[in-house]
């Protein structure tokens, strides 16, 4: 039972204790999960869930995949960090293996996404400083409106969302935004020849599944040649296959200057993210002046390999292509007054709700989850679907009839 009032009494006890111990800065779901195994995730009593999620995005390989899990357990018991004051065996193989696998000359390697932001800017800050000659202290960062990057305070200091920065203040400076798919705003702020860098994620997931018009991230690519200006982009998200390529940018056939990834590098199993860009951009930054004590750990190495591997090898882009086309073709057929707006590539699907009050998104997601399937509303009235990209023709079927239950419950 998923009633908050109605909760099992081995769930509720897992409640209270966060309640009590830990902070207050989520609202999950009241479900409490203790297994999970592919697309499905089974709570402290018995039942089964699709989880319609993926962490975020971080098990596109679905739960526990065997591979992933394997080369876990097998590199745990041999190494599992050296910190970078010493080499291991394992981070130069894995520097080749991610740098072949996506073009570029060099990977450095760290934990989180918001990380993988950082190093971004800071590599986009030197190269701005020591390759196109920008004065010192004044290179800019442009980002796009509605971004998400993570909770770090450079982060939040770009963010235009008042939940995320409100109350953080003083933010960091350099920075600044354009609304997102705007190629003429970004041109106007491009007049500014202290910018060095355009953040921006091929569609803004955060947001609520936000696509881009086709061809912005083409404009973007063109815009940012012919300014001299680094085009970063934050597939921390979108990568992976999620969207239906490896990577969403791939959609448009643009290598960006700087790729951020994260989430789904480690198949859901530990923190792991990484940056790639080539010499000119990399080699800016020496010894000493930037690093992480577990970025480029060996477990993180060992297990990266297998999470890239196995989405070629299961030929998991093209199933998250068919799967989402399907799931959203499904939806659609649904003909729910609820739903204003399906949008989506790949499986990083969102739906609009026909109704502006959060608390109502809230409560679909609560019915959803009372059916057996898992999302979370993001910004009030927007509800994400992502599933694992492992999921089947059967699985989309079964999950969008339980949506359509869940949906029934309701009128506008
Ligand atoms: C596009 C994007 N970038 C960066 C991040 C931050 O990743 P992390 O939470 O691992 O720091 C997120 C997290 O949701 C994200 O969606």
């Amino acid at each position: 039972m998923n009633n908050p009032n109605t909760l099992s009494d081995a769930a509720a006890k897992y409640l209270a204790l966060e309640d009590q111990f830990g902070a207050h800065n989520y609202h999950p779901i009241p479900v409490v999960i203790e297994k999970g195994e592919g697309v499905y995730l089974y709570d402290v009593d018995g039942k089964k869930y699709f989880d319609f999620l993926s962490g975020y995005s971080a098990v596109n390989q679905g739960h526990c995949h065997p591979a992933i899990i394997k080369s876990l357990q097998e590199q745990a018991s041999k190494l599992t960090l050296t910190s970078r004051a010493f080499h291991n065996n394992l981070l130069g193989e894995y520097e080749k293996y991610i740098t072949s696998y996506f073009g570029f000359d060099k990977i450095l390697p760290m934990n989180t996404g918001v990380e993988g932001g950082e190093t971004a800017i800071k590599l986009a800050r030197r190269w701005g400083y020591n390759v196109k000659g920008i004065p010192e202290n004044q290179a800019k960062i442009i980002f796009a409106e509605g971004n998400f990057w993570g909770r770090t305070l450079a982060a939040i200091s770009s963010s235009t969302d008042p939940s995320s920065y409100q109350g953080f203040g003083p933010y960091m400076q350099g920075f600044g935004l354009v609304p997102f798919n705007d190629l003429i705003a970004l041109e106007k702020a491009f007049q500014d020849n202290t910018v060095a860098a355009f953040m921006v994620e091929p569609i803004q997931g955060e947001a609520g599944v936000v696509l881009p018009s086709e061809g912005y991230l083409k404009g973007v690519r063109d815009l940012c040649s012919h300014y001299n200006i680094l085009f970063i982009a934050d597939e921390v998200q979108t990568g992976l296959a999620r969207t239906g390529k490896m990577l969403a940018c791939d959609h448009e056939n643009v290598r960006p200057d700087i790729l951020i990834l994260g989430k789904a590098l480690s198949g859901g199993t530990l923190p792991i993210s990484a940056v790639l860009a080539d010499n000119e951009i990399m080699l800016q930054i020496l010894p000493g002046e930037h690093g992480s004590t577990y970025g480029g750990n060996p477990l993180a190495c060992a297990v990266a390999m297998t999470s890239l591997e196995v989405l070629k090898s299961e030929n998991m882009a093209e199933n998250a292509e068919n799967m989402g086309q399907l799931f959203r073709s499904e939806l659609a057929k649904l003909q729910s007054p609820l739903i204003l707006l399906i949008r989506g590539k790949g499986l990083l699907n969102a739906i609009v709700i026909n109704n502006k009050d959060p608390e109502f998104s809230w409560n679909i997601c609560l019915q959803l989850c009372e059916e057996g399937l898992l999302a979370k509303p993001t910004q009030g009235d927007k509800i994400r679907f992502a599933p694992p990209l492992i999921i089947n023709e059967k699985q989309i079927l079964e999950s969008v009839n339980m949506i359509d239950k869940a949906l029934k419950k309701f009128s506008v």
